[in-house]
């Protein structure tokens, strides 16, 4: 009799529990579609393969279209809109401009998926698991991704002039902008290294490799030879973020920026004589402790204001709002 009662109320006590964390993590939880979309992350994961397979570096692309979207007024599916006649979107916004690409394959994603199950998986989610299933195939980490975003039904190129942080932006610049969105230092070092992967454009890091003494000579050098001192020449020439492993999602990056081989200014200012120094040096020696990291922290960002409920809506086409 004893031991009943104290069944139903421990039954009781977690019944409670579970209520209020669901409410915490504002309803967000890896098997959202289990029921509702079954097909989901193997069609996914099918499409975000084929895509690699055809072009490595679109790995490095979707991930960052992840990073640009929950920067931005949350997980929200904006980035994907089109500007209309009623809002100027964010495809255009200074750090996405002539940048930001993916957009043919989250396309291709939303329709296979549209086909599995019609209207009812939200774009923001798509990226959410595009990002994750891109990390893993190009071997890096693996995580659960939590699900249950809706999409946003209109998007800022204000807010994204001012929410993504610029590759000039020097380490207090770049703390305040992660820790605004709930980020610690700590989510800023290991997401960081999702440079990685991927390629950027000489006019994001001329004045890095031809001003700043704080890089190794060498670097210099051959990075100079790919992208002209003149400011308008060469500008979209593409050096590798990470000059070592470009393809391959490992912890390279933070070697890099230990001998001074940051591409970007906003990369070597984690590694400068700062705060941030030792994260670097314990990530760039403990590969296994960066992919856990980065695993949490991708967690923690996918994690930023998403809409749910009622709020928002599941988009039919990722591009306009219905
Ligand atoms: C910490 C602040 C960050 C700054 C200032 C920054 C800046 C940049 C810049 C300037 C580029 C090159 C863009 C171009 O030349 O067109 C780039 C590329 C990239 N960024 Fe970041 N980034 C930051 C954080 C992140 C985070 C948190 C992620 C993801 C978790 C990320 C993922 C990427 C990837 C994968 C690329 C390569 C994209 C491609 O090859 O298409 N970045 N980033
Ligand atoms: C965003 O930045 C771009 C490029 O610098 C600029 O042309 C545009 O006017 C800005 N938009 C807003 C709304 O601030
Ligand atoms: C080149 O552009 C950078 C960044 O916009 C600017 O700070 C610099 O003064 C420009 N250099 C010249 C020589 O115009």
């Amino acid at each position: 009799m004893a031991s009943f009662s104290s069944l139903v109320i421990t039954t009781i006590f977690f019944k409670l529990l579970v209520f209020f964390v669901g409410i915490s993590s504002a309803q967000l939880s890896p098997d959202f579609y289990s029921k509702t979309c079954p097909d989901l992350i193997p069609t996914v994961k099918y499409n975000v393969h084929s895509a690699i397979n055809k072009e490595t570096r679109m790995g490095a692309s979707l991930l960052r279209l992840f990073f640009h979207d929950c920067f931005v007024n949350g997980c929200d599916g904006s980035i994907l809109l089109d500007d209309t006649s009623s809002f100027t979107g964010e495809k255009n916004a200074a750090p996405n401009a002539n940048s930001a690409r993916g957009f043919e394959v989250v396309d291709t994603i939303k329709s296979a998926v549209e086909n599995v199950c019609p209207g009812v998986v939200s774009c923001a989610d798509i990226l959410a698991l595009t990002a994750r299933d891109s990390v893993k195939i190009l071997g890096g980490p693996n995580w659960d991704v939590k699900l249950g975003r809706r999409d946003a039904r209109t998007a800022s190129q204000g807010a994204a002039n001012k929410s993504i942080p610029a590759p000039t932006a020097n380490l207090n610049a770049l703390n305040s902008r992660f820790n605004a969105l709930g980020l610690s230092t700590q989510d800023l070092v290991a997401l960081s290294g999702a440079h990685t992967i991927g390629q950027a454009r000489c006019t994001t890091f001329r004045g890095r490799i031809y001003n700043e003494n704080n890089l190794d000579d060498s670097f210099a050098q051959t990075a100079q030879t790919n992208c002209p001192s003149a400011n308008g020449t060469g500008d979209n020439n593409l050096a590798p973020l990470d000059l070592q492993s470009p393809t391959s999602f490992d912890n390279s990056y933070f070697s890099n920026l230990v001998s001074k081989k940051g591409l970007l200014h906003s990369d070597q200012e984690l590694f400068n004589g700062g705060s941030t120094d030792s994260i670097v040096t314990t990530y760039s020696s403990n590969p296994s402790n960066f992919a856990s990291d980065f695993a949490a922290a991708m967690i923690r960002m996918g994690d930023i204001s998403p809409l749910t409920g009622s709020n928002g809506e599941i988009r039919m086409n990722c591009r306009v709002i219905n």
